[in-house]
């Protein structure tokens, strides 16, 4: 029996990781809930997103990052930082880093049985050469701009990949 487009086998849930969580992250996080929003799979699958480190723990994202997201209809501002904890490696099924040095710190903080659901999140995007979200916080504004197109690119792949 086929199941409908709208309709995942598993229901799964999804935790975008980079350090601070108020800027590559929560924009993650609010791009891909609104793709799942569009392909009516939003009760389906869980977002969230946290960081490596405390620093902004309770804060709303950058206002740089909200303003960008908001140029492209995404709201990021209802999102609070939160730092990542050891129960979301048995929680979430996929947890995605922004780039090798949150991948490298979360490897070293999950339990062996855990460590295949850590991948980068732009593993999922179709520009092979590009691995890495850039950190956009000490840069100028432009950065931003670029996180957007990054990660919009592998939402959609990630999309693709958790309908199979
Ligand atoms: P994010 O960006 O990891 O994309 O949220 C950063 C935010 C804050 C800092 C570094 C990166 N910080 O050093 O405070």
């Amino acid at each position: 029996m086929h199941k409908p487009q709208s309709e995942l086998a598993v229901p799964t849930s999804v935790l975008f990781v980079c350090l601070g969580n108020i800027c590559r992250s929560p924009t993650a996080e609010g791009v891909f809930r609104h793709r799942l929003q569009q392909a009516g799979l939003a009760d389906q699958v869980r977002v969230d997103s946290a960081g490596t480190g405390a620093w902004h723990v309770g804060k709303v994202p950058d206002e740089r990052a909200q303003d960008a997201a908001a140029t492209r209809g995404y709201d990021l501002s209802p999102l609070r930082a939160r730092q990542v904890c050891s129960h979301d490696f048995e929680d979430f099924d996929l947890i995605l880093a922004m780039d090798q040095s949150n991948l490298q710190d979360l490897q070293s903080l999950c339990p062996v049985e855990y460590q295949h659901k850590i991948r980068l999140l732009l593993d999922y995007a179709d520009e092979a050469a590009e691995r890495e979200v850039p950190d956009p916080y000490y840069g100028d504004g432009d950065g931003f701009q670029r996180v957007l197109d990054l990660v919009e690119n592998a939402s959609d792949g990630l999309l693709s990949a958790l309908r199979g």
